[in-house]
């Protein structure tokens, strides 16, 4: 029997706490004796600091330190070349943290930064993706550890073969991660132990690498996240501030708050790399897909390589014998890329379910009937089965709930004064994967249950969710059942990242409680006072999963008008249907995949990094100047799932819902643009004076 609380919608645990604001995050636990930290850019783009002269900031009142590369306390080289920082004179990218000031208040040390001089001798820079730059290179993998080129078949002869071509280049600018919480840490220091509350996506890595940095076992850290507001990506490695906060404590024997101000989140904390793509698809002239190659260039930095796996996208959504796909990177000098929601897929989309269409056009084909065309009866990429492949219904599903049977094929066939109105589709697919998690399950005296984790809740309801499958695992009325998550003093987890936090997490779970069901059944009399616990990994059960291949699926479907004089786009409806496996929590689901797919329209029509060469950096430094999608933008959104059972996932059956409402959504909507006005925009945002 089950209490049936997984598929029931629930609103979030914390949410009381959380619109009451006695929730607490990283820099808001009360604490004696605290201090400030506020971080000093560099204002170079690349060379060496020659002098650093901490004395007019330390003449400023309240000011208690000024830390830099010759002052701080030195870290481990072996661990993240990221988080080797304030160690050399070096600079590598303009607001590259350099310094750190301490002080008694938060507007001391804001003052003192900038009062810290610093001399730099500066070289020559380079700051822009080119298709020809001179340090194009091939990396040996990508991100998520994929291989960086694939091939089938004979890509140049089928596509020279092939009755109908598209051959596009599409261009993505960067884009900035914006969590509403900075990333922010209060750390302290207390007989060689580290305590500190961090914002991030998992604090079991945070932990690891702060115990590595400062060379320290891991017992002697602690890393608490009990509440983290956001991340996209963006917190889901240890990153600066947790580090920088760290040695600020070490070096005035005090606890340190530190904040990154929103400006600060621009650059040094990753973004999404701008990306060129060129695809190329080769058909017969029904839109059966001989031929697909898709070529990828993003950048890196000089500290570090990340390579966005950009065409991975393409390697396994489309059937089609003869394919490639090829990455390249430069690495330029600017701050590291990172992840940003759906890194690789998302931009991946964009070109290729651009390309799509363009393909539908070019043959004559409704786009919804193309995709179902081209459905592959097993991964192209690996030839595996896949475990559960349901595009094709969300496609259909999507068409029906849209409406999509009543549009006229031809652009700008429709006109209501001065709108004119379009639709466009997209597919769109995320790996469901899963890493190995542990956790406890404990039966108390007098019937309630606590189950700890070390989850990590960034404000998607992760930690409901995990309650919900601990309940029915259980058996227990969800009254009775408590889940602690967000500290490592809980048994250890991974990241909230990769859309693999709750089949993950939710697997652990299950298996604790099942655990801890099967010792009260053989136990007799009394608990104990403090309970009946078991622990269980996943790590075994995870290392012996079939090689399937695992996917969520999703179909994207937008209407827009674009105002015929000025250019305006508005989007008056997205629509996505989904396949994600079973969903634990309506409520929060639903608001995962409305939140993505506002980000893709976000990509679509608003965001974009403009780097000036001159500068060396991004122009549009804050929320004031890079444009972002707002409520008023958003004007009908609506997210549904289909009915999904895969026993091949994971014991609560769950794909990831957080990052696929952003795959395909800028593609629908470029797509939808497009069927307006007649104009293709291959080069993100769509910005009106690309469209008069
Ligand atoms: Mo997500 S970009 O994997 O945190």
């Amino acid at each position: 029997m089950s209490t049936g609380a997984v598929g029931q919608a629930h609103p979030r645990l914390e949410g009381p706490e959380k619109v009451s604001g006695t929730a607490r995050y990283a820099v808001e636990y009360p604490l004696d004796d605290v201090t400030y930290g506020w971080v000093v850019p560099a204002a170079a783009v690349r060379g060496r600091i020659t002098r650093v002269d901490p004395e007019p900031a330390l003449a400023a009142p309240g000011v208690l330190a000024v830390l830099h590369h010759g002052n701080a306390p030195r870290v481990s080289p072996d661990v993240d070349s990221e988080l080797y920082l304030l160690q050399e004179p070096l600079v590598h990218y303009r607001g590259q943290f350099v310094a750190v000031v301490v002080a008694a208040s938060i507007e001391a040390a804001r003052e003192g930064a900038r009062l810290v001089r610093i001399d730099y001798d500066t070289e020559p820079h380079s700051t822009v993706l080119t298709a020809d730059h001179p340090g194009l290179y091939r990396p040996d993998q990508v991100n998520a550890g994929y291989p960086t080129d694939t091939a089938e078949g004979d890509f140049d002869a089928a596509f020279d073969a092939a009755e109908v071509q598209v051959d596009s280049t599409y261009r993505t600018p960067a884009y900035h991660n914006n969590p509403m919480e900075p990333h922010a840490t209060t750390a302290q220091w207390h007989d060689g132990r580290l305590l500190v509350h961090d914002s991030n996506q998992g604090s079991t890595p945070v932990r690891t690498a702060l115990a590595a940095l400062f060379g320290i076992p891991e017992e002697s850290v602690r890393v608490v996240n009990e509440h983290v507001g956001g991340g996209f990506g963006s917190k889901g490695s240890p990153k600066a501030a947790v580090v920088l906060a760290a040695m600020a404590a070490r070096h005035v024997g005090r606890p340190v708050r530190l904040a990154l101000t929103r400006q600060q989140l621009f650059g040094p904390i990753g973004y999404r790399t701008p990306t060129i793509q060129r695809v190329r698809l080769g058909a017969d002239a029904d839109g059966r897909i001989a031929a697909v190659c898709h070529d990828a260039i993003s950048q890196s930095s000089q500290i570090t390589e990340f390579a966005e796996q950009t065409a991975v996208y393409t390697r396994s959504m489309y059937a089609g014998p003869h394919r490639r796909t090829t990455h390249r990177l430069a690495r330029l000098d600017v701050p590291t890329p990172f992840w940003m929601r759906a890194p690789g897929e998302c931009p991946g989309a964009y070109a290729l379910e651009s390309a799509m269409d363009e393909l539908a056009t070019a043959c004559g084909v409704d786009p919804v009937e193309l995709r179902i065309r081209n459905e592959p009866t097993v991964d192209p990429d690996q030839g595996h089965p896949f475990s559960s492949r349901n595009l094709v219904a969300c496609l259909t599903e999507g068409a029906r709930r849209f409406g999509w049977a009543e549009r006229n094929p031809r652009p700008c066939a429709r006109r209501e004064g001065q709108w004119m109105i379009g639709t466009g589709v997209a597919g769109s697919s995320y790996p469901a994967r899963v890493r190995a998690a542990t956790a406890t399950a404990t039966a108390l005296p007098g019937g309630d249950f606590l189950v700890r984790i070390n989850a990590a809740d960034i404000g998607t309801g992760a930690r409901t969710a995990l309650w919900q499958v601990a309940a029915d695992a259980l058996d227990a009325p969800p009254e009775r059942v408590r889940i602690l998550v967000g500290d490592t003093d809980l048994p250890p987890a991974g990241v909230a990242g990769g859309s693999m936090g709750t089949s993950s997490w939710s697997w652990a779970v299950v298996r604790a409680c099942q655990g801890l069901r099967d010792r009260i059944a053989h136990h007799t009399g009394e608990l104990p006072a403090d309970g009946l616990t078991v622990e269980a990994s996943t790590r075994d059960e995870v290392r012996a999963q079939r090689p399937l291949s695992r996917y969520g699926y999703g179909a994207q479907f937008a209407e827009v008008r674009v105002d015929a004089d000025t250019g305006e786009v508005r989007v008056s409806r997205l629509l996505g249907v989904f396949a994600v496996g079973r969903i634990v929590n309506p409520t929060t689901a639903r608001s995962q995949l409305i939140g993505g797919m506002t980000m893709g329209l976000s990509m679509a029509l608003h965001e974009e990094g403009v780097l000036d060469e001159r500068y060396g950096d991004w122009v549009n430094h804050d929320l004031a100047t890079y444009h972002i999608t707002a409520c008023a933008d958003v004007e009908r959104i609506e997210a549904y799932w289909l009915p999904e059972e895969d026993p091949d996932l994971n014991p609560c059956g769950v794909k990831g819902i957080g990052e696929i409402g952003i795959v395909g959504t800028a593609a629908a909507i470029a797509n939808a643009v497009r069927h307006a006005t007649g104009v293709r925009v291959r080069d993100l945002p769509i910005r009106l004076d690309k469209l008069i």
